[in-house]
Parts: structure tokens; sequence; C-alpha cells
């Protein structure tokens, strides 16, 4: 299957929407914080297409400390579209668009539980360098980084 990595556009706002409820319950952001991000100047929105269908999603946005790095805010891909290399196509496109803008550091974070997105960023190269105590709820997560 061919996957086209875009720039996110706002028109595709509910198709973004609806993937976000697929793949967080409690967690997802609302229509109006992903209205927000993909229109704020700081941030860099990209969608994987298999045809006329939308496979999946990255924002991050650029954030500032001693120098600047990245911050992946958000990573979702359709259920029927996982499993094909489409989060890593997306992180791939994301990281090189953040070193052609002089950026050398991608941080994120990830729900302790999350198996799935933790085996994807740890086969990227990302490093698990601290825990954040009930950073989503009642669990924890894990705050990752990757030198770029
Ligand atoms: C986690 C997620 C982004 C992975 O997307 P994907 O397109 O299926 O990932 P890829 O196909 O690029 O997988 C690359 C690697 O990630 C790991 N991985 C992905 N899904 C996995 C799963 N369900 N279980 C274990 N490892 C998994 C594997 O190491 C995989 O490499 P492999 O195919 O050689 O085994 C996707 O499952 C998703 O959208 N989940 C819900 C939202 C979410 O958790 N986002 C991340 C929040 S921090």
């Amino acid at each position: 299957m061919e996957f086209q990595i875009e720039a996110a556009s706002i028109k595709y706002l509910d198709i973004f929407y609806r993937i976000e409820l697929q793949c967080f319950n409690e967690e997802a952001f609302a229509k109006q914080q992903i209205a927000y991000l993909l229109t704020d100047f700081n941030t860099i929105a990209l969608d994987a297409k298999s045809g006329a269908d939308i496979a999946g999603f990255i924002i991050a946005q650029i954030e500032f400390e001693d120098q600047e790095y990245g911050h992946i805010i958000t990573l979702n891909i359709a259920p029927k579209y996982r499993h094909k290399g489409v989060a890593t196509k997306l992180l791939a496109e994301i990281e090189s668009y953040l070193r052609r803008r002089g950026i050398r550091e991608c941080r994120l974070e990830v729900r302790e539980d999350n198996h799935a997105a933790i085996k994807l960023y740890h086969k990227l190269g990302y490093q698990t360098i601290g825990k954040l105590e009930r950073y989503y709820g009642k669990k924890h997560g894990f705050y990752l980084k990757k030198s770029l």
C-alpha cells in the first residue's frame, strides 16, 4: 500500500477528529484543539493519504528550552491502516523537516501502558529520559527524546 505525506489542511478537520477519537478515549483532543493546532503558526502538521483516504496524522510544535526542539503533540493512525509503516513514515518526515530547520532534538510524552507507541518510539531511536507522574489522570507517562 502506498502512502503520500502532505501538509495537513484544516479542511480535513472532521476526519482528523474522527481518527483522534478512534485512537484515544478520555485523552482525545477536542475538535477545537485540533483546529487550533492545525492553524497555529508554530505547528507542523502532516497527514498520510492512501488514495483519497486519510490514514493518519501527526502534529508537532517548535518549543524552546536552551535551544529549539520539536515536540510531538499527537500521532494517530486509523485502526485499519496500522502495522503498515504509516507512523514510521510520518515521524521520519517530521524529523526531516525539523532537521532542515536546524533543530537537533525531538521530544514527546507517551502513556506508560501504551506499549505499541513505546515500542515504535524506541525502535526509531527515542530514549526514555524521565517518568511523568500522573501525567494522564491516574496513569503515569514517560518523557522521551531523540537527537536529530
Ligand atoms: C502507535 C501507533 C501510532 C503505531 O502506528 P503504526 O502506523 O501502526 O506503526 P508502524 O506500522 O509504523 O510500526 C512501526 C513499529 O512500531 C511498533 N509497533 C507498532 N504497533 C505495534 C503494536 N500494536 N504492538 C507492538 N509494537 C507495535 C513495532 O516495533 C513496529 O515495527 P514492526 O512493524 O517491524 O514490528 C498506532 O498504533 C496508533 O495510532 N495508536 C493509537 C494512538 C497512539 O497511541 N498514538 C501515540 C501516542 S504517544
